[in-house]
């Protein structure tokens, strides 16, 4: 399977940032085995999926609603994000835990909706720095009622709340053990839930995404600040050829 490397503009740029920035990867040739995507404000994908032609990025979303339509204002469904059409949406990072108070029935609920549709969902989970010894119970937490969705279309991307944004990378051996834990968990049981992918993300950069992504049990990378500059991300996707 294809290796997802990711990225994800969170509340960034603007509209007239669009066009600039995916000018920089036409007309280049990456390798193949990987498969790239960005996630974008709602609002501009659209223009996004304008804009990349040749480029290899599949377009994604940062949110979805978890209801259908009616009176919700301010939301978006995943009928909606199927209509643009986006491939794929994150649900459950930890900035929507966070600072929306997302619970993991919410986050759930999402990825079910957006199941329905079609639209891959990419199901964060991560704990903070004071949940680090105990990450298994806050994962096992974070992942209930996961195995109620079709393990055919869907990515975990586990991401540690303190390497989120902050420069600090977990540990290669902290990637490996966490990694390794989430696959033993979708192997439990009688699902088959084996060929999930898992990516990891926070602070990843050109410096460091190679010998993450080489890691067993690393599908992909989801990464922030580092897909923000068109050439920045150019340079760090060139370091996984
Ligand atoms: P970061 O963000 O790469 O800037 O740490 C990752 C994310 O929040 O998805």
């Amino acid at each position: 399977m294809k290796k997802l490397i990711l990225g994800n503009w969170k509340m960034q740029k603007l509209f007239s940032d669009i066009n600039p920035y995916f000018k920089v990867f036409k007309a280049k040739t990456y390798n193949f085995s990987l498969k790239l995507g960005l996630a974008v404000p709602t609002l501009y994908a659209k223009s996004c999926l304008e804009a990349i032609e040749t480029t290899p990025f599949m377009i994604g979303a940062q949110n979805v609603s978890e209801y259908d339509n009616g009176a919700y204002t301010g939301e978006i469904s995943a009928k909606m994000l199927a209509s643009i059409p986006v491939s794929f949406c994150l649900v459950g990072h930890s900035e929507r835990r966070q600072l929306f108070h997302e619970t993991s029935a919410v986050v759930l609920k999402k990825a079910k909706k957006l199941q329905e549709v079609g639209i891959l969902p990419i199901f964060c989970i991560g704990e903070t720095l004071n949940e680090k010894n105990n990450f298994k119970t806050v994962l096992k937490q974070q992942l209930e009622g996961v195995f109620e969705l079709n393990p055919k279309n869907l990515v975990i991307a586990y991401e540690p709340v303190w390497a989120i944004g902050t420069g600090k990378t977990a540990s290669l051996e902290d990637i490996l053990e966490v990694h390794s834990y989430i696959k033993s968990f979708f192997k439990e049981g009688s699902y088959d839930f084996s060929q999930v992918q898992v990516l990891y993300g926070g602070s990843v950069s050109a410096s460091n995404a190679a010998s993450i992504l080489k890691l067993a049990n690393v599908d992909g990378l989801l990464i922030g600040g580092a897909s923000l500059e068109a050439l920045e991300f150019e340079k760090l996707i060139c370091t996984l050829s």
